[in-house]
């Protein structure tokens, strides 16, 4: 049992992680139902809390179900990050993380997100502050170090786990590779058997199969393993994984009705959190992957996305349904997508 805080997870937890502009309210409810074990919300600038900006409020919106779930917030500046804390507090979340990762120019650049990892004694003082702003737990996701050169990972690991954190998950990359080149775990394994370390070591990148997670599990020993991209239209990746860790065999490829059941959640999800006009419109760029290995499925996706009311929507999912019923859908390798140019970290 792993545990963080007041948080016990059950055997080898597999984490949602954090994923701007993914992973919100109606996404993470696909997840949970597919068996993501501890989910996060987008990070959330703490500045933009402090202002009351409407965007960071609203990714403070987290529902009981979805629980255990992390609120994720960056920022560097103590005082903001402490004020921050005591803001999420009231939403009472499972657990507070701090991101320490994010490569993007407008955030690494003004030393918060990955920034912070040139300054260890910064991120020192930064995650103390907020240990001592809140009564919940406090985690940390970043990457290896800055760049090549800067790889500061274990000293980073030890130094905050002596200020208070409960848990720390680490991307097995550089802020300068941004997703360049593989995820290197070696680190991540490293910091896992410090003797010193004592708080679960999460690992994260390019997970991407029940396969490879196994195998990362059992080389490099972490206490659970935290996937993104792999997520992303497929929210199906955390039950093949369990499924596979429990009896070492790979799940069919999900039917036709159940990739028609998970559009219609999350389209109901969407609807309910982002009202009709852009719950409808976010909703479009998620079925191709979820009708992904159809044949001929362009033709219905094309009117899914030209539609404007939930029950014409749901009735050509109906209608894909009926058409497709049987239909068995060919296990593809899930493509991890390089978001350079987007603000992951
Ligand atoms: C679209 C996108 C948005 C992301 N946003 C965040 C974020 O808000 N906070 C964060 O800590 N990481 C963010 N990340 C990084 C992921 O949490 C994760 O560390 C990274 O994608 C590597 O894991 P993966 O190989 O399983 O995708 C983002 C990644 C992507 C692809």
């Amino acid at each position: 049992m792993i545990t963080i805080g007041n948080i016990q997870l059950q055997g080898f937890p597999l984490l949602l992680a954090p994923m701007e502009d993914v992973s919100d309210p109606p996404f993470r409810a696909v997840c949970k139902e597919n068996g993501a074990d501890l989910m996060y919300t987008e990070f959330i600038s703490s500045e933009g809390l402090i202002r009351d900006a409407i965007k960071s409020r609203k990714k403070l919106d987290i529902y009981d179900y979805e629980k255990p779930i992390g609120i994720q917030i960056f920022g560097g500046d103590e005082d903001s990050l402490a004020m921050a804390a005591k803001i999420v507090d009231v939403t009472n979340p499972d657990l507070l993380d701090i991101n320490f990762g994010c490569p993007v120019k407008k955030v690494a650049c003004k030393g918060a997100g990955a920034g912070v990892l040139k300054d260890i004694d910064l991120m020192v003082r930064l995650t103390d502050a907020v240990v001592k702003s809140t009564n919940l737990p406090v985690t940390v996701k970043t990457r290896l170090g800055w760049d090549e050169q800067t790889k500061n990972i274990e000293e980073v690991a030890e130094r905050l786990q002596d200020v208070g954190i409960k848990a720390l998950a680490i991307h097995g990359r550089t802020r300068s590779q941004m997703y360049k080149g593989e995820a290197d775990w070696s680190l991540i394994a490293k910091v896992k058997n410090n003797p010193r370390i004592h708080i679960p070591i999460f690992g994260n990148g390019d997970i991407d199969s029940p396969q490879k997670t196994v195998e990362y599990k059992n080389r490099y020993g972490v206490d659970g393993i935290m996937i993104g991209r792999a997520a992303i239209g497929y929210p199906w990746i955390f039950r093949e994984i369990h499924h596979y860790m429990r009896t070492g065999e790979l799940l069919p490829s999900p039917t036709v009705e159940e990739r028609v059941e998970v559009s219609k959640n999350h389209l109901r999800k969407s609807v309910e959190w982002k009202g009709l006009v852009v719950g409808i419109n976010e909703m479009r760029r998620h079925y191709s992957n979820y009708l992904k290995g159809l044949p001929g499925i362009k033709e219905f996706r094309n009117r899914l996305v030209t539609l404007k009311e939930v029950e014409e929507v749901e009735a050509v999912l109906d209608e894909v349904q009926q058409h497709y019923q049987g239909f068995e859908v060919e296990r593809a390798p899930i493509v991890l997508e390089n978001y350079h140019e987007h603000c992951a970290v």
